[in-house]
């Protein structure tokens, strides 16, 4: 592992249907904020949305450039994030296709969301091999990029779990070298005598203690070794851990912290419940929807007092509004001295306010699709030359030709 393919963050988003505030505020903000630190790689994953859109594909077709226009409005910037669609990366494919050798099935019944989503979404069959490879596919994605980090909702932990096995699986099989033995001990020499006495205590601790103190220093030692080959700091990781050499280095999920985005009627906002606001909405139709939202049922007329506990417009104040400012609308609400479209302007305000300077830019790039398709052809043509290597070295490893 070296370190800038440990930096590497890995996200994609399924193209199926306008970006609404929930993936503002769920996704992308996050994926924004990581750009500071990571080398980010944030793709359109339309063959997963064929997963589920297999009848219907046109709107994959209608919404992956329109996406990305979205992603770019918001901030993701292709200055410093690799911007690209997954099925123009064919390499995703041959990596599913050659990890589906040594998956075995039960791994793959057993993840949640299989069973879950069939049973959820009843319009539309489910049990096709496909679906059942939907997290294998994901496992390709982030492996082909030897990706450390994966963004993802609590939903897709599972996913990234199974990657983090699979890759476990591949290195046992394929990491193991017939003259492996030699080239750890021609490593370890080259570190100097103390660091090579320092490796080798550890990984006694770590491999009969079961110390994983002792495997965070060993880590963090090698990837300071600068007198070694990338290969090689490969192959020490391996036999520090007890294996063979590390091809795809297991990534971890960055759990996104940010609490559920409430929708226009109190479920969480999702284009199945058809409770969004979208990136696109223009100012009237967000005050519109925020006018007809509904409210605490007590509320029939203006003189009635409520109860913003049980009002879904009180959901939206708690992302919207200054602790000060719910204050008084909870007050007001609960005497009846303010009514309810009082109380929903400061949403629609602030929901205005936000979108304002993502949809100024929404337009220049919406003139210039030319430029936004320039902007995806490079990121591709980066992203492949990546997929590239990796597929080389994982198509050596099993005795594929080159
Ligand atoms: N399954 C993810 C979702 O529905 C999308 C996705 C596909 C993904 N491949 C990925 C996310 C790889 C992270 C990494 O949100
Ligand atoms: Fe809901 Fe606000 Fe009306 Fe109270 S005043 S019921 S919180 S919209």
């Amino acid at each position: 592992m070296n370190i800038s393919q440990n930096n590497r963050v890995l996200s994609g988003m399924r193209p199926t249907g306008l970006l609404h505030l929930g993936h503002y505020h769920g996704v992308l903000k996050n994926w924004i904020e990581l750009q500071h630190s990571y080398e980010c790689f944030y793709f359109v994953a339309d063959w997963h949305a064929l997963t589920t859109h297999y009848e219907n594909p046109s709107i994959i077709a209608e919404s992956s450039r329109d996406m990305v226009i979205d992603w770019l409005a918001a901030g993701v910037n292709p200055g410093n994030s690799t911007i690209f669609v997954q099925s123009r990366i064919p390499e995703h494919a041959e990596l599913h296709t050659l990890l589906s050798m040594i998956t075995p099935l039960g791994w793959l019944l057993r993840v949640p969301s299989y069973k879950d989503q069939q049973e959820k979404i009843k319009d539309r069959d489910l049990a096709t091999y496909g679906f059942l490879g939907y997290p294998l596919l994901q496992s390709a994605d982030i492996l082909i990029y030897k990706a450390g980090f994966v963004p993802v909702g609590e939903d897709q932990v599972a996913h990234v779990e199974l990657t983090r096995e699979v890759a476990r699986r591949f290195n046992h099989f394929y990491g193991k070298e017939a003259d492996f033995e030699q080239k750890v001990e021609a490593a370890i020499k080259k570190m100097g005598k103390k660091n090579a006495r320092l490796y080798n205590d550890v990984r006694k601790r770590f491999q009969e203690q079961g110390e994983s103190e002792a495997l965070s220093i060993g880590k963090a030692m090698l990837e300071s070794q600068q007198n070694i080959s990338l290969n090689d700091r490969d192959r020490l990781l391996g036999h520090l851990e007890g294996g063979g050499r590390i091809i795809l280095p297991e990534p971890q999920s960055l759990l996104s912290v940010s609490p559920k985005m409430p929708g226009l009627d109190g479920q969480k906002m999702s284009k199945t419940y058809n409770n969004t606001v979208t990136l696109r909405d223009p100012p009237e139709v967000i005050e519109k929807k925020i006018r007809t939202m509904p409210t605490d049922p007590a509320r029939v007329r203006r003189t009635d007092p409520g109860d913003p506990e049980k009002c879904p417009v009180w959901d939206l104040h708690q992302v919207y509004t200054s602790e000060t400012t719910r204050a008084q609308l909870a007050e007001g609400c609960k005497t009846a001295s303010i009514g309810c479209l009082d109380c929903k302007q400061h949403i629609i305000d602030a929901i205005i306010d936000e979108l304002k300077p993502i949809q100024q830019r929404m337009q220049d790039y919406l003139n210039d699709l030319s430029g936004v398709d320039s902007i995806i052809n490079e990121g591709c043509e980066a992203a492949r030359d990546v997929a590239q290597d990796t597929i080389e070295e994982v198509r050596k490893v099993m005795g594929l030709p080159g």
